[in-house]
């Protein structure tokens, strides 16, 4: 039988890549019919593009300044420039520290995924596992999502939920909450490469 074509992805990232690691591992397994065409990082030394290298992956690093905080103008281009020449059909940001703007957007229509610390539209931002223990919330979680205009406002894929526990600190919270976006992350991807999502309005339905 023709084996089904493998999605082309590239994956985003400014820090420790266990995401990264998650899909790559997943696509090892067999349980997610996907290749890794590039890892793009806007900081140098991070340890996603370690890992990219260690699995035979294309690393890249692309600097994002002059800005701090968004990837825009000159740099956003080489972005775009960097992905479509590694043929890429969809982009998974993985911890990338930089608000989207609408050239990368518009390049990658519905095509761009990212993953939240948090069951969306609770605590978007930074630290969102922070947030859930001030807030004192009972449960937590991560939610995978399409990538709009908005800060972590786009239409919601895949959410796992996991208790907030009296003894919890931020790093048992976070560690608890990055063990299910270890499974949401793949689970999401493998549902795109099947073609079994589509968006309608803000859902994203699952066939
Ligand atoms: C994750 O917690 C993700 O939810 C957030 O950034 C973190 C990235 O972690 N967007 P890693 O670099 O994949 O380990």
């Amino acid at each position: 039988m023709k084996e089904a074509k493998k999605l082309k992805i590239a994956v985003l990232g400014s820090g420790k890549g266990s995401n990264c690691q998650s899909i790559i591992d997943a696509i090892s397994a067999g349980t997610l019919n996907a290749q890794i065409v590039c890892v793009i990082s806007d900081v140098s030394d991070a340890y996603i593009l370690e890992r990219a290298r260690n699995n035979g992956i294309p690393a890249i690093h692309i600097s994002a300044e002059p800005f701090i905080t968004k990837l825009d103008g000159e740099a956003e281009l080489k972005y775009i420039e960097t992905l479509q020449k590694f043929g890429t059909e969809v982009v998974v940001l993985a911890g990338f520290m930089r608000i989207i703007k609408k050239t990368l957007l518009d390049a990658f229509p519905s095509r761009i995924l990212n993953i939240h610390p948090s069951l969306l539209p609770a605590f978007p931002g930074m630290e969102s596992w922070k947030q859930a223990l001030l807030y004192g919330t009972k449960v937590a979680g991560c939610t995978v999502h399409f990538v709009d205009s908005g800060t972590d406002t786009g239409p919601i894929i895949i959410q796992k939920v996991v208790p907030v526990l009296d003894k919890d600190t931020p790093e048992t919270l976070h560690a608890r909450i990055q063990e299910q976006e270890h499974k949401a992350y793949p689970e999401a991807i493998h549902l795109i490469a099947g073609g079994r999502i589509q968006v309608v309005g803000r859902k994203a339905v699952i066939s």
